[in-house]
């Protein structure tokens, strides 16, 4: 996809999304707030501090931001992205609770390292695969020592998964990937140790039995996953 393909889907990406999601049960809402709860609880588990610095990368329109907000109050938050429109919109929508930035992709980012946490949420599947080591590198350099980079994809292995992006129109250029490949191109980028977890296994009438999920996070069939580096 070209760097500013998601203008064209800036102002209508939220009801764009939440249409083409409702086989879930769930809104977008619910999906950006578990993957912050989610990390902030691995973060918890790890005994590492709350990050004072975040960095959301590919935060498009600010969905995460106001979870980041909500789960670390007391961090600066910086989101970036290609795309002017998105950001347009995430500024609006957020004022003040990160600093939403552009670039024009690449692993030349317009930050100051030193992030305790790299975050993103649906981006890589929508850049070419022969950029992610080096971008994976660079945000690796964008991290503080033993800083986490956590960064969540659709599951090419769920039907569910296959099926919405195959239907949404923003995801046209989608190229999805599964998790271990996804953390090997992080490993090649110098992370030591990457590590993979699955989630979203109920859709939202069985949601009483997501407290299951803590247990299931290496089958591989959930609907999305998370992988947790640290620098
Ligand atoms: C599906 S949206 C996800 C947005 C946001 N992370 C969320 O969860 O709502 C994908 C985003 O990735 C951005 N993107 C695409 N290529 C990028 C790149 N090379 N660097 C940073 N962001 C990129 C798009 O502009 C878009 O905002």
């Amino acid at each position: 996809m070209k760097a500013s393909e998601f203008d064209k889907f800036a102002e209508e990406y939220l009801a764009t999304h939440k249409g083409n999601i409702a086989i879930t049960g769930e809104d977008p809402e619910y999906f950006a707030r578990y993957k912050i709860e989610t990390v902030a609880a691995r973060l918890k588990a790890l005994g590492l501090p709350a990050p004072k610095r975040v960095l959301d990368f590919g935060c498009g329109i600010g969905n995460s931001a106001p979870h980041l907000r909500a789960a670390f109050p007391d961090a600066g938050i910086v989101g970036l992205d290609v795309s002017e429109k998105s950001l347009a919109v995430a500024r609006q929508r957020f004022p003040g609770v990160a600093d939403f930035r552009r670039y024009e992709g690449g692993a030349d980012m317009p930050l100051e390292p030193g992030f305790d946490l790299a975050f993103s949420a649906c981006v890589f599947h929508h850049i070419e695969a022969a950029e992610h080591v080096a971008l994976f590198a660079a945000l690796k350099a964008q991290l503080a020592p033993g800083g986490v980079l956590a960064v969540f994809e659709h599951n090419p292995l769920n039907p569910v998964s296959r099926y919405i992006v195959a239907t949404c129109p923003f995801d046209e250029d989608a190229v999805l990937i599964r998790a271990g490949e996804f953390a090997r191109r992080q490993r090649r980028a110098g992370f030591g140790r990457v590590d993979v977890a699955y989630t979203g296994f109920f859709p939202g009438p069985l949601k009483a039995l997501r407290p299951l999920e803590r247990a299931m996070t290496w089958l591989p069939l959930g609907a999305q996953y998370y992988t947790l580096a640290r620098a």
